[in-house]
């Protein structure tokens, strides 16, 4: 295992996976909009999705003292331990993976290999908690065969997304998952609603929020990461926890979508964050909003600093 050292080059991490609202390109807006990193000890990432703004950061500012990862979604936690803790196992499970699928030479033999694995995943044990390396390279196998990369699951939490077709998709990237494997050896991962990360605020503090964005139009309605879906209310609750962060003097910045950009007359988050300091950002987002035929458009950065 690679192990961090003070006299290398620091090690460069980036997402094991394809992610909706992953925050790879807008990783520049961001660090524009950090705190004082000096005045930081803790980082807390309670939507970890892929994670694209933790590893950046970690890989950037090695000094954090402490640094803390959450997601309601218990088999992506699940990956995330086993590259932390068992990444050798990981890589070997995934090859054996790789071979079955490039050996299959057609579309259809692939399609229907894909469809195999995915009752696998299905037939999971919903209720186990125990680390699975088998689950976690599943996962990873059908986020890069899947269609677009989606995740998404019904209400009885199966995995529902088709076959994507592509011609040679990378199924183990190693080199990325053993640098990903030595940073995470600093992070600690936790599997549960984003209110129970408060237990790490204080005054040095930073926590990055990205949660599922509010729907601004009929085509980007997606934000089924979990059987649980995140609406207006589930929005106001985590106002509520910003504020908890802010009585306490610790710093937050929150990524969400800006209603205004398709609807002036929408100041759902204007109006919730006022006390705040709201950047609009451009982003390339894969939607059909009215005059915005490259699919750049404003999402929200808000922060307390
Ligand atoms: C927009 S994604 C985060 C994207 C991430 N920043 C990235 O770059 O890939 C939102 C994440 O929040 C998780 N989630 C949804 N509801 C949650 C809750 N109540 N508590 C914690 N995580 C939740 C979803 O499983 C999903 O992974």
């Amino acid at each position: 295992m690679k192990e961090l050292s003070l006299f290398e080059e620091p090690i460069q991490g980036k997402p094991f996976l394809k992610w909706a609202g992953g925050k790879g390109q807008l990783i520049d807006a961001i660090s524009a909009h950090l705190p004082n990193m000096d005045n930081i000890d803790t980082y807390v990432e309670p939507f970890i999705g892929s994670g694209a703004v933790m590893f950046w950061l970690v890989s950037n500012y090695p000094n954090i003292k402490q640094v803390v990862i959450n997601d309601l979604n218990t088999e992506l936690v699940n990956l995330y331990q086993i590259i932390k803790y068992d990444v050798e196992g990981l890589i070997t499970e995934l090859k054996a993976l790789d071979s079955e699928y490039k050996a299959r030479p057609t579309q259809e033999e692939r399609s229907e290999y894909y469809y195999q694995i995915r009752v696998e995943y299905n037939a999971r044990d919903l209720a186990s908690r125990e680390r699975n390396v088998r689950l976690a390279a599943l996962f990873i196998f059908l986020n890069r065969t899947c269609f677009n990369g989606l995740y998404r699951v019904n209400g009885k939490n199966l995995f529902n997304v088709p076959f994507g077709k592509y011609a040679n998709p990378k199924i183990c990237d190693e080199d990325n998952l053993r640098n990903d494997s030595a940073l995470l050896q600093k992070v600690e991962i936790l599997n549960g609603d984003y209110a129970e990360t408060l237990q790490y605020l204080s005054e040095r503090t930073f926590y990055y929020l990205d949660p599922p964005y509010k729907p601004i139009s009929e085509t980007s309605s997606f934000n089924s990461y979990s059987s649980m879906s995140f609406d207006d209310e589930q929005q106001i609750r985590l106002k509520g926890f910003c504020d908890a962060i802010n009585a306490h003097n610790g710093k937050f910045m929150l990524s969400n979508s800006d209603p205004k950009s398709v609807d002036d007359t929408n100041t759902f988050f204007d109006d919730l964050y006022r006390d705040y300091n709201i950047n609009r950002v451009l982003a390339k987002r894969n939607i059909n909003a009215k005059g915005n035929k490259r699919g750049e458009i404003n999402e929200l950065l808000i922060t307390n600093f």
